[in-house]
């Protein structure tokens, strides 16, 4: 089993709905990464959301390349992306200005059962890393009107070149995929000890049928069960070579005639 790229302790796993009184007392803290991108530490998880080798350079060489997201929006062809662990939206981001930038339209949508506030947001400078500060400061404000607890619920931002941004908050396993919708899958919980209900075969089924036939997920992980996993729900998995400080990671591809 290859290490995880995330920063992890020794801690036994959380179990989804556990103890919501502890997970809205967690303590994030600012972290910066190798590249200079900031990251946060959550106390509830004993993890960083991110590679400390380099936030952004995760992001783009796994999630962005990994899924060929990059290249379909640089053909300005428009794509619709699925994020299981929405986070602080750094992924997000960088797909979104990848988008504006070549005058591409993005679908994007973010599970998660939280986001952080604001100002934790405007903390980690994001914008400036992704290149578009208007995209953060949008994501900010946003974030910003619902004060420190975002209720659960979907909620819809419209983007550039008539792109959209829907954010479902609540837990990531109850929310009704629709069928055969993305192109790209980015699979970025926490590490499959600590955040083990987004690394099952069920799970992995669910986001395999939400999958357009040709399109990829990516995760960060190359453990041996993930990789088993993706392939039991029915994609080709690939190990690729990772990001600084990792050396690999997994991309999983629908075929193109597939049963579901
Ligand atoms: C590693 S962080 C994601 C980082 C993010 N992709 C970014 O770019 O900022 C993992 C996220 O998964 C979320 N998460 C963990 N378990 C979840 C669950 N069962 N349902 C919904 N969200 C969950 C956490 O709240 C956290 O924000």
């Amino acid at each position: 089993m290859t290490s995880p790229t995330k920063q992890a302790s020794r801690l036994s796993p959380i179990q989804a709905g556990q103890s919501a009184e502890n997970f809205h007392s967690t303590e994030l803290r600012i972290l910066c990464t190798g590249d200079g991108s900031r990251t946060l530490h959550s106390s509830y998880y004993g993890q960083t959301y991110h590679s400390m080798h380099g936030a952004e350079h995760e992001a783009l060489h796994v999630f962005l390349e990994g899924t060929n997201i990059a290249k379909t929006l640089a053909q300005q062809q428009r794509a619709s992306v699925l994020e299981v662990g929405f986070g602080v939206g750094l992924n997000f981001l960088l797909t979104a200005t990848a988008a504006e930038r070549h005058g591409a339209t993005l679908h994007y949508t973010g599970l998660d059962r939280c986001i952080p506030d604001a100002d934790t947001l405007a903390a980690l400078d994001h914008g400036s890393v992704a290149g578009s500060c208007a995209v953060a400061e949008f994501l900010i404000a946003w974030r910003r009107h619902y004060g420190p607890d975002l209720p659960e619920g979907h909620y819809s931002l419209c983007l550039e070149n008539d792109g959209l941004l829907e954010l479902v908050i609540g837990e990531a396993t109850q929310v009704l995929l629709p069928e055969k919708r993305y192109d790209a899958i980015y699979l970025d919980p926490f590490d499959p000890r600590r955040n083990p209900e987004l690394w099952t075969l069920a799970f992995f089924r669910l986001l395999f049928a939400a999958t357009k036939p040709g399109g990829v997920l990516a995760t960060y992980s190359a453990a041996g069960a993930v990789r088993r996993g993706l392939i039991a729900a029915g994609f080709i998995v690939e190990r690729c070579p990772g990001p600084p400080g990792k050396r690999e990671y997994l991309t999983a591809q629908k075929p193109q005639v597939a049963g579901s």
